[in-house]
């Protein structure tokens, strides 16, 4: 049936909406709050009219995905304009005055949902401390609840990190000072050293642990910093973003993670410039001798952030406060194919009897980011490559080498960063003066610049840790160290870790076990051993070589590495 409909999405009257358009198709779940879009369009057919087209593009890219770049919209007809009903105009009008309020509201930095941790990487018997926005926080697996809690890191008692703690055989979290232990709601459940008024203390207030809302979402684990009253209808009615290729089963990804020593806007203002990647991460992720020119330009922005594109071939998100997104296309190359007609004819029969699928040549990839603002100066990064191709690559290679090869990319611009935030701080903390950006390629930078001082106050809320000084410049030395990045927080790289350290062990035995074989060998002339005698000494080199190497490469991989710009060729 041809109608005109006008949709309304916004989380708090809705959290799933069925799309159906020329475009996509399908539920798009998760909406924040502040999508609020109104779209005039016919269903199950080419669009006749849209009052929005450019919010409904936002939409069905960031929802439904990149596939919308296809997208036409047709100009309003002058009747459908004056057939659109009364409830269409009514909420074209609360659309308006929506975007004037997303243009001109006041970011609140606790009542937004942050993502904490990867559940891949977290040890369900050990808790684990993290800081977001400069609060200390501990994470933990509650067995009784089946789900990940997160508490205030400090025990009611006398404020003892709960993240020293311990898992109680109760399933409850145990501080480990003096043994308080504490249940899935924060309760008090046991004080070892009270017997006479022990009910009374329990119950009291003053015994509990404060919580934090917090929810497993699309291998993540998020919490939402508000804790004032109302806070969990709050975080219900504004869900984290939803990526939908994180949800896509034609999609390969990791999910990675890293502590890092510089803080949220030079790490959001960098994840926004990617003309950085050819120069700042050079023969890792790109290569300085293909750098060009690229014109970005922003499509929208508002209080929650704002997109923009490059041509058709890619777009940028900032969804405030974490995440940073860009969606590529690669066309298929448009040179004909070659090789022997026989050959070319079989192809063609082949791809001829396939199914035909939409994009199916497009191949696709996203960087997702999400930039966690920790304390003055440290920042924490969650990140995701999505992609449709490729794949059996992405099945074959071990995830601990995936986790090298972000630490790699990560590590090479961290210098330049942690550097250029010092700088920026010391000349006290107005870009203005420093910055001279005059081409588009600096759009998003600047774009988000704009966005924090004039909708974010400049600053994030730290709470009691803010401060206009950055902690002291740390060592090389301890800046490069993957153990307080990435490897002390990641179950896979500290468990490869471990085994690579075990291998090396063994190998070292091996190489002097050998030596002290064909040591007694020859000395007690024990023929059957002593004409191998030339083997074993080999085999001794070789294993006691390995070792060596070993210890080289799991210094390299999870210890230390530095990046040298000026010998990378
Ligand atoms: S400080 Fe935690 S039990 Fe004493
Ligand atoms: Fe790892």
């Amino acid at each position: 049936m041809m109608e005109n409909l006008a949709i309304q999405i916004s989380a708090s009257s809705c959290s799933q909406v069925l799309v159906k358009s020329p475009c996509a198709s399908g539920k798009v779940q998760n909406l924040p709050q502040s999508s609020l879009f109104t779209v005039s369009l016919r269903t199950g057919s080419k669009f006749s009219s849209s009052r929005r087209p450019v919010a409904l593009r936002h939409l069905c890219k960031q929802y439904v995905g990149p596939r919308c770049s296809t997208l036409e919209l047709a100009k309003p007809s002058k009747e459908n304009e004056e057939n659109s009903s009364g409830d269409s105009r009514e909420l074209l009008d609360r659309q308006e005055e929506t975007d004037v309020n997303r243009k001109t509201g006041s970011f609140n930095w606790l009542e937004q949902w942050y993502p904490v941790a990867v559940v891949k990487h977290m040890d369900k018997l050990q808790p684990r401390a993290e800081t977001i926005l400069g609060r200390d926080l501990v994470i933990w697996w509650d067995r009784n609840a089946n789900r990940w809690q997160v508490f205030d890191d400090a025990c009611p008692h006398r404020t003892a990190p709960l993240s020293e703690g311990r898992i109680h055989e109760s399933g409850h979290l145990q501080c480990s000072y003096h043994g308080w232990t504490f249940n899935s709601s924060g309760s008090c459940t046991m004080i070892p050293q009270l017997e006479k008024g022990r009910e009374q203390a329990l119950n009291s207030s003053r015994a509990c642990v404060k919580i934090y809302v917090s929810m497993e979402h699309q291998g993540m684990i998020w919490v939402w910093m508000d804790r004032a009253e109302g806070a969990e209808e709050r975080a219900a009615a504004n869900p984290p973003p939803f990526i939908p290729y994180l949800n896509d089963p034609n999609y390969v990804f990791d999910i990675g993670m890293m502590d890092l020593p510089y803080g949220y806007e030079l790490l959001t203002e960098n994840l926004l410039d990617p003309s950085h990647v050819p120069f700042a991460h050079h023969k890792i992720q790109g290569n300085r001798n293909t750098a060009r020119p690229l014109n970005l330009k922003v499509v929208d922005s508002h209080i929650q952030g704002f997109s923009a594109k490059r041509e058709e071939t890619m777009d940028l998100i900032f969804h405030a406060p974490c995440l940073s997104r860009m969606d590529f296309r690669i066309p298929p190359p448009k040179t004909p194919p070659k090789g022997h007609p026989l050959a070319l004819k079989v192809r063609e029969w082949i791809a001829s009897r396939k199914q035909p699928k939409v994009d199916e040549e497009v191949k696709q990839i996203s960087t997702i980011f999400f930039c966690v603002p920790v304390a003055p100066g440290k920042s924490k990064v969650i990140f995701s490559f999505p992609r449709n191709f490729a794949q059996l690559v992405f099945k074959l290679t071990p995830r601990w080498f995936g986790h090298y090869s972000h630490m790699a990319v990560i590590d090479s611009d961290l210098l330049l960063l942690h550097e250029l935030e010092h700088r920026i701080q010391e000349r006290g903390g107005d870009i203005k003066p420093l910055y001279f950006t005059p081409a588009l390629a600096d759009t998003c930078v600047m774009e988000f610049r704009k966005w924090f001082k004039t909708l974010a106050q400049g600053k994030v809320d730290y709470g009691a840790k803010s401060s206009s000084t950055l902690p002291p410049r740390p060592p090389r030395r301890v800046l490069f160290d993957r153990g307080i990045s990435h490897v002390a927080k990641c179950k896979i790289c500290s468990g490869a870790a471990a085994n690579f350290r075990r291998l090396k062990e063994v190998l070292q035995i091996v190489s002097v076990a050998l030596v002290g074989l064909v040591g007694i060998a020859s000395s007690n002339s024990w023929h059957v051993l002593s004409n191998f005698s030339v083997p074993l000494v080999c085999l001794a080199i070789a294993s006691a070589v390995t070792s060596i190497w070993l210890s080289r490469f799991i210094k390299k991989m999870y210890e230390y590495h530095d990046y040298n710009h000026a010998v990378v060729e």
